[in-house]
């Protein structure tokens, strides 16, 4: 497994793998990989014979107050990972490969629908990075997959219209959230929490299955049920951004007789900002 940073060099790969007729999966990070990640990876080889995973703190999806300086950095123990999990190459980028005219004045990539609301309410401008970057990771990658987490729905949901809006030849699949085994959604965010904090950040889950299994029972009172949902946050000491329930497909606000709902939660627990979604087939 190599691990290359420069854009030359993983133009030559994907062009010798394509040549010999092999696909390329992409499976984009900003590293300190975990479980979840791992088992992107997995759908990334049902999909592909080579397996490339992009390794990136991109700097423009963060929020001026965020957590950019502080997000950890740990390609050794990452590649070590990455190497046990078979992926076959390593994307590294820099700053000045990323943004070759700097990060002002960049030409951006955005979609504003389903980039609205949400996360995007909650941290502006994020979305528009992360299309920003992601666009940039296709054009130097060009796969034929690219296989993002579920746990980010919406950033799944946006990556996918922008995919479908720009014709770009590539196949978005997305892998299921991976869990501790107390529900709590694996993330690199995880580590910021404090030992009482980690006891408390299930409870996310928690209040998303039980709205959830309203709906499967037959509740439709929107509107009660996020104002439930997010008193249930609230009283485990999460600081909420948001608890709603929207239509799977498009995230519009659902009506009575919809059939595909999901239900986005996203919160502060001590440091740690959490975000957790469970689809409802009806
Ligand atoms: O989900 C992430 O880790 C990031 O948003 C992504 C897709 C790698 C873009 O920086």
């Amino acid at each position: 497994m190599n691990t290359v940073q420069d854009i030359s060099s993983v133009r030559e790969q994907v062009a010798a793998w394509r040549d010999t007729g092999e696909r390329i999966a992409l499976v984009p990070t900003m590293g300190n990989l975990h479980r979840g990640h791992v088992s992107l990876i997995d759908v990334a080889k049902e999909c592909a014979e080579r397996v490339i995973v992009s390794i990136y703190v991109n700097p423009t999806q963060f929020g001026p107050q965020e957590d950019y300086a502080e997000y950890p950095r740990t390609l050794d123990s990452d590649k070590r990972r990455l190497r046990r999990a078979g992926v076959d190459l390593v994307f590294a980028p820099d700053d000045a490969s990323m943004y070759p005219f700097g990060a002002e004045g960049m030409t951006r990539v955005s979609v504003p629908k389903l980039s609205s609301g949400l996360c995007g309410e909650a941290r502006p401008g994020h979305f528009d990075g992360v299309t920003s970057v992601v666009c940039r990771l296709f054009g130097i990658v060009q796969p034929d997959v690219a296989v993002f987490g579920q746990k980010d729905y919406q950033q799944l949901l946006v990556i996918q219209r922008m995919v479908a809006d720009l014709h770009l030849p590539i196949t978005v699949v997305s892998g299921p959230t991976r869990r501790e085994a107390d529900g709590l959604a694996m993330s690199s965010r995880n580590q910021y929490l404090s030992e009482a904090e980690r006891r408390r950040a299930p409870e996310l889950h928690r209040a998303l299955q039980h709205c959830a299994r309203a709906l499967r029972a037959g509740d439709r009172d929107f509107a009660r049920l996020e104002k439930d949902g997010a008193a249930a946050l609230a009283k485990a000491g999460f600081e909420t951004d948001y608890f709603e329930i929207r239509n799977a497909a498009d995230l519009d606000s659902p009506s009575s007789t919809a059939a595909s709902l999901v239900v986005l939660a996203a919160g502060r627990c001590g440091p740690a900002r959490l975000i957790d979604n469970v689809i409802v087939e009806l």
